[in-house]
């Protein structure tokens, strides 16, 4: 059995299911790939969309890069995981009141700029902070999610043009710009043309507000093979184009964000079997847990890409083995999660050996848009619980709660109707 199964197994038989589990060696060794293959001058900073669990960004703050936060509750826990203000990059469509408040108190947060109504609201706040100008492609994407040039987000080139009053009188700090062309690219060869792309439309700007950038914010989209048939990602090809734009741009700032390719493969979703079904004549069982707390699953088509779960045996007082499955029957097997709705499948056709209820399916890959981008409190769920481990050091994020809690916070509703 692996060591990280063996960490998997006293975490269920600890915490129970559903259950997130985050493996902080993997999340270190990720920020390690990148500093070992990406040129020295590329900052990275992690996009707290992906994961915005507060542990998760104590490991990431102590490895050493910034944050990438795209609204009022990642600011804050940007700021409550330590990350230095002048690695804090804010983003978003168009910042909530909450959001200035808080960057009141941050004035060397940059500001990702989204529309030219943005930069006048910045401008009547009067903020001292640094402010780069969103620009939304002006070429395709073929990244599985794409932010090209049929996206909402950032300034077209007109945009650009018409804001230059406003930097010129230095009523606003515009210190350069953002471009996110996609995520999820496996590709090495798809995501050098993101960066050239992003350049060019950066330098372009540039020119246009007649300032020299001192930061750019290039994008990433850096993907992880979610298929046991995929590769990951070749960032030596990565590598050779952004040793090229640091050079080119000197001493501009070049910032990557990225979100899955740190967080998802250090993390693992762990369920247990509840008892059998059969859906669309294959054999089924239903979990304890459900699609509503992965939110990863629908968009990227995992319950048919993605590689089985692991298998792991029931029993507290048992060996807590990882099940052999070599010269077991394995069986086209859907997992099902535990709503009443359809669409709520885990796995469908996974090659698994006959399953029991109390046996353990651990999902991996599972550590990026999973619970925090889903509809978690679908059906009055509570939320699952979200441990960390180091190697066998174990330590709880979130306690799961009971059912009722989903009644906290909330009060009755007492009215007569008196004034009709
Ligand atoms: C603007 C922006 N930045 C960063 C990210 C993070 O992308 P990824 O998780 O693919 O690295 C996203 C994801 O959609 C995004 O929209």
């Amino acid at each position: 059995m692996s060591e990280v199964n063996r960490h998997l197994l006293e975490i269920v038989r600890r915490y129970g299911t559903p259950t997130y589990a985050f493996d902080v060696r993997r999340l270190r060794a990720q920020v390690e790939t990148l500093r070992t293959h990406l040129p020295a001058g590329i900052e990275i900073l992690y996009s707290l969309k992906a994961n915005a669990s507060l542990g998760i960004c104590d490991v990431l703050r102590d490895c050493g890069i910034g944050a990438d936060v795209a609204s009022a509750g990642e600011l804050a826990t940007a700021v409550e995981a330590g990350f230095p203000s002048e690695r804090i990059f804010v983003a978003g469509p168009f910042k909530l009141p909450e959001t200035l408040a808080q960057l009141r108190d941050l004035p060397e947060a940059v500001i990702s700029v989204d529309s030219p109504s943005e930069l006048q609201m910045l401008a009547e706040q009067r903020l001292p902070n640094p402010i780069v100008l969103r620009l939304r492609p002006d070429f395709c994407s073929q990244a599985v999610v794409a932010a090209g040039h049929e996206s909402r987000f950032g300034f077209v080139g007109e945009d650009v043009s018409s804001c230059r009053k406003l930097v010129s009188l230095r009523v606003v700090n515009v210190i350069g710009f953002h471009v996110f062309s996609g995520s999820q690219y496996l590709s090495a060869e798809g995501i050098v043309a993101h960066l050239r792309g992003a350049l060019a439309i950066s330098l372009r700007a540039a020119d246009d507000l007649g300032i020299a950038p001192a930061l750019l914010n290039l994008g990433g989209g850096f993907g992880i093979p979610y298929a046991a048939t995929a590769d990951e990602l070749d960032l030596g090809i990565i590598r050779n184009e952004l040793a090229k734009i640091v050079d080119q741009v000197r001493p501009a700032r070049i910032v990557l964000e990225l979100g899955r390719y740190l967080v998802a493969q250090a993390g693992w979703y762990l369920t247990s079997v509840l008892g059998h079904q059969t859906f669309q004549g294959r054999q089924a069982v239903v979990v304890d847990g459900g699609t509503h707390q992965r939110a990863d699953m629908c968009g990227l088509c995992l319950r048919t890409k993605a590689s089985p779960p692991l298998v792991m045996n029931e029993g507290v007082d048992q060996s807590w083995d990882a099940m052999d499955v070599s010269g077991k029957a394995l069986t086209p097997t859907d997992v099902l999660g535990c709503l009443s709705l359809p669409a709520d499948v885990l796995a469908e056709s996974s090659l698994l050996p006959r399953l029991e209820p109390g046996n353990v399916l651990a999902f991996a890959n599972a550590g990026a848009y999973g619970m925090w981008s889903s509809p978690a409190m679908f059906h009055g769920s509570p939320l699952p619980a979200e441990v960390a481990f180091d190697g066998s050091e174990i330590q709880l994020m979130r306690e799961r709660r009971p059912a009722r809690s989903i009644l906290d916070e909330q009060r009755h509703v007492n009215v007569r109707g008196h004034d009709a």
